[in-house]
């Protein structure tokens, strides 16, 4: 007589009768080899699917602004938060998240320490590249483009329309510096508060940035990894747009 114990009771079940993954996996392998169990439509997504996707013509920095408002209405917090690509003298790239605060015509904005890591490979190379990936709207946009110093009126209204704690945070943090203990942060914070009880102005080593992207891809989530993909380039003062293959 056969002794069957739970576990392999439950594995026997699990792989030939629920079907294991990694053998659901296989089947469909072989199908699709051989289209001789099931047919499979494999479904591209066109225009008629996504009709605001049509960016025929269309100034890319229109379309970044529709999906930041989509994507405003569907993430859970910082929609405007973007990586965001520098290089050093080395060669080697480094990225971290930043919040794009604004744009104007030609370029978006975000706000750094002029003395951090990242503004010395900025500075450096003006050059940088950025990545906007919304999981809610399951979409991504892309940008590369040259970076420069935003001016010091633009810097200014932006650094007096944060709140106090912000604003005193941006004096305290020496970013990207070795800090010794955390106790070392929360003094320099009260230093400053005490100096700057109210109105701090804005840091020297403090301000803005512009991206001004020369290439701006736009991508979307398509069945069966079909994905859509525009990319803009800017050639004479002209944007033309491709579309990809995913
Ligand atoms: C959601 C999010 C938003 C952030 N926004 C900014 C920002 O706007 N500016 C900034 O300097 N750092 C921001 N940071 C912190 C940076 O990712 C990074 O840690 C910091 O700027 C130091 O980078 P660096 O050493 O490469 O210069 C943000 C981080 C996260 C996760």
């Amino acid at each position: 007589m056969i002794i069957i114990n739970q576990t392999v009771f439950l594995w026997f079940i699990k792989t030939n009768i629920c079907g294991h993954p990694v053998a659901k996996m296989r089947k469909r392998h072989l199908d699709l080899g051989k289209g001789r169990r099931k047919h499979y439509v494999i479904k591209i997504t066109t225009e008629k699917d996504i009709p605001m996707f049509d960016p025929r013509g269309d100034n890319p920095f229109d379309l970044l602004d529709a999906w930041m408002a989509e994507a405003a209405e569907h993430e859970i917090n910082d929609p405007n938060a973007v990586a965001l690509a520098s290089v050093a003298e080395d060669g080697f790239p480094s990225v971290r998240v930043v919040l794009m605060k604004g744009r104007d015509d030609n370029a978006v904005h975000f706000y750094t320490n002029y003395t951090s890591r990242k503004s010395g490979e900025l500075d450096g190379t003006g050059k940088a590249a950025m990545c906007f990936h919304w999981k809610s709207l399951r979409r991504q946009i892309r940008l590369v483009g040259r970076v420069e110093r935003l001016d010091e009126a633009t810097s200014d209204a932006y650094y007096h329309s944060r709140p106090y704690g912000s604003r005193i945070g941006a004096w305290a943090s020496d970013q990207s510096s070795p800090l010794e203990d955390r106790q070392t942060l929360a003094d320099r914070v009260q230093s400053f508060s005490d100096t700057y009880p109210e109105n701090p102005p804005r840091p020297p080593y403090w301000g803005g940035y512009r991206l001004i992207p020369h290439e701006m891809e736009f991508w979307i989530d398509g069945e069966s990894r079909l994905h859509d993909r525009f990319r803009f380039t800017k050639e004479g003062g002209n944007w033309q747009v491709i579309r990809l293959y995913p």
